[in-house]
């Protein structure tokens, strides 16, 4: 009751006199805490989008320019064991799967340049490493029989030439020993070697058609700064456009394939993507080995490394299906059927007209006849072989990915060509690879659990005062008015007390009145 009375009197002498001021004041705060709790998400949404943004000087800059992060590439190779039943017999190919051949990289960019229009243009710089450790004492100096690509290409492409053009090749192959097979070491496939006939093509053939190297390499000129340049939008104008491409060596789509919609080269680098991402959300990767972008859904929730939770994205099942199955896969067979099989992505379009055709490892979600045709290849198994990204979903940052893609060639076979009249019409895989993040270095991952578990403990925790320290107003507010009002009614019944006397009837010692 002291204590009551003590805050009233106070809340009365102080600069609240008047109780109204504090039960407004106490509604308001109340109101205030409504509307920071309903506007929350909205101002984490500016918050997020101003910080992802690709801004010189941002946090998130330095992450995007030099990612703090060691890519992994394991590499596994498809060597013919039995090439020349294979060719002298007709048996089925037999191949031995090699690896993982394990490459660290360094992913940076070089050369960027800001422009006007919310977009930044930049190279890309990776370097590869070959690690001996986490090969398993594999060695780049292995030797493998695998199909000769160069000439394998040559040879199928001739199928529509004239015939003394064929006669012609085969002659020139006698004299230079070119075989089917060649046996060469892992380093040189992958990083080149020095090939006859696309030395003899660099030499002869008119200098518009020429191929830009004499080497064969399955990742050849991949280590090093790349000459393609990029520009991507940094979001700092259209959130919805971060890190997607805007053009790519000046220009704004493939030029391969038959519509606007599958010539589009809007996708992520895969490394970021627009924040916000919801479980219906279709996230697109820009691949230009590809020649296309990805598209990726919603498969489940998953834990990353340091406990940040993420949404795993996977390409649809249908995304290499054939032309004949679903007819919206036609724009990607311009020159008409028959068309790539299913499950398998024919990239001679951007591959100098060799016929390579891409499908994911082990031929996962193909048509099984595929590896079928050759002996010694596994059954697909999702765990090890399906292409997927793990992004964190407020902030679309890839937390966990592993990209990962078979190089097979469609070889046709040539009777005109006698070193090659005996290799069959078949789609011969040759290598796959995973290309992969595991997870984002402590200080990334700290920060992005931060900006998950954060807002909601700050949204409660401040509307939550805010309302709490509203009700103390008002409900103290109104108490205290009460409490007037009731004195004042008591005032009001009784007959005015005489000075100094409480209205308890106590008889206040200072106002005894004269005793003397
Ligand atoms: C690849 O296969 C060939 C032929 O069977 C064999 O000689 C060679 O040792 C194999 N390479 C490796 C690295 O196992
Ligand atoms: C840097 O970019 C400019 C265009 O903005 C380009 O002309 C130049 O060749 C690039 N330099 C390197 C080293 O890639
Ligand atoms: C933005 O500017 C760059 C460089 O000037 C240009 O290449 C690009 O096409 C522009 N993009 C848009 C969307 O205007
Ligand atoms: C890639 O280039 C770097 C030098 O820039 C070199 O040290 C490294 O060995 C190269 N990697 C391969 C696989 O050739
Ligand atoms: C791949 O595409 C090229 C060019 O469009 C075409 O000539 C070739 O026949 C196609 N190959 C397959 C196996 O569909």
């Amino acid at each position: 009751m002291r204590i009551n009375r003590g805050i009233c009197g106070k809340l009365q002498g102080g600069f609240l006199r008047r109780w109204w001021a504090a039960v407004a004041a106490g509604a308001l705060l109340i109101i205030f805490a409504g509307v920071l709790a309903a506007l929350f998400p909205n101002i984490m949404e500016l918050i997020i989008n101003r910080e992802v943004s690709i801004r010189e000087g941002s946090r998130s800059y330095g992450w995007w320019k030099a990612p703090p992060i060691v890519p992994r590439m394991n590499i596994y190779i498809y060597n013919v064991t039995n090439a020349d039943e294979f060719l002298n017999n007709g048996d089925k190919p037999i191949v031995d799967e090699l690896g993982p051949y394990v490459y660290l990289q360094k992913w940076d960019k070089t050369n960027i340049t800001f422009n006007d229009n919310g977009t930044v243009s930049y190279n890309v710089r990776k370097r590869f490493v070959f690690s001996e450790e986490l090969s398993s004492g594999l060695s780049e100096d292995d030797l493998v029989i695998v199909p000769n690509v160069p000439m394998l290409s040559a040879t199928s492409q001739s199928r529509h030439a004239a015939r003394f053009l064929r006669l012609a090749m085969a002659s020139i192959m006698d004299i230079l020993k070119i075989k089917p097979f060649v046996e060469v070491s892992i380093g040189q496939l992958l990083w080149g070697y020095d090939d006859p006939l696309l030395k003899l093509a660099k030499d002869v053939v008119p200098k518009e058609q020429k191929l830009p190297y004499d080497q064969f390499g399955l990742l050849y000129g991949k280590n090093g700064t790349h000459p393609d340049m990029y520009t991507v939008f940094t979001g700092t104008s259209d959130i919805t456009k971060y890190g997607m491409m805007d053009r790519w060596n000046g220009k704004d789509s493939f030029q391969h394939w038959t519509t606007d919609q599958c010539d589009n080269i809007l996708g992520g680098d895969g490394s970021i993507f627009p924040p916000h991402i919801s479980k219906q959300t279709v996230l697109k990767v820009f691949d230009k080995d590809l020649c296309r972008t990805l598209p990726l859904v919603f498969k489940e929730e998953v834990a990353t490394a340091g406990d940040v939770p993420g949404y795993r994205f996977v390409p649809p099942k249908d995304v290499f299906a054939s032309a004949d199955r679903i007819s919206a896969q036609e724009c990607y067979c311009p020159s008409g059927p028959p068309c790539a099989p299913e499950g398998t992505f024919n990239v001679s379009k951007c591959q100098y007209d060799s016929p390579v055709l891409l499908s994911f490892p082990h031929f996962y979600l193909a048509d099984p006849a595929l590896r079928e045709a050759v002996v010694g290849i596994s059954p697909p198994d999702a765990e090890k072989h399906q292409f997927f990204i793990d992004v964190q979903p407020l902030m679309g940052t890839t937390l966990r990915a592993r990209a990962r893609v078979q190089i097979n060639l469609a070889v046709s076979q040539v009777r005109d060509i006698k070193q090659v009249a005996s290799f069959p019409d078949i789609i011969f895989p040759i290598m796959w690879f995973e290309d992969g993040v595991d997870g984002l270095p402590e200080e990334v991952t700290s920060l992005l659990k931060m900006a998950v578990d954060v807002p909601p403990i700050a949204r409660a925790g401040l509307a939550g005062a805010m309302a709490a320290a509203g009700i103390i107003v008002l409900v103290g507010a109104l108490f205290c008015l009460a409490r007037a009002a009731k004195r004042q009614e008591k005032l009001h019944l009784s007959n005015p007390l005489p000075p100094g006397m409480t209205k308890q009837g106590n008889i206040n010692p200072g106002f005894q009145g004269p005793t003397k």
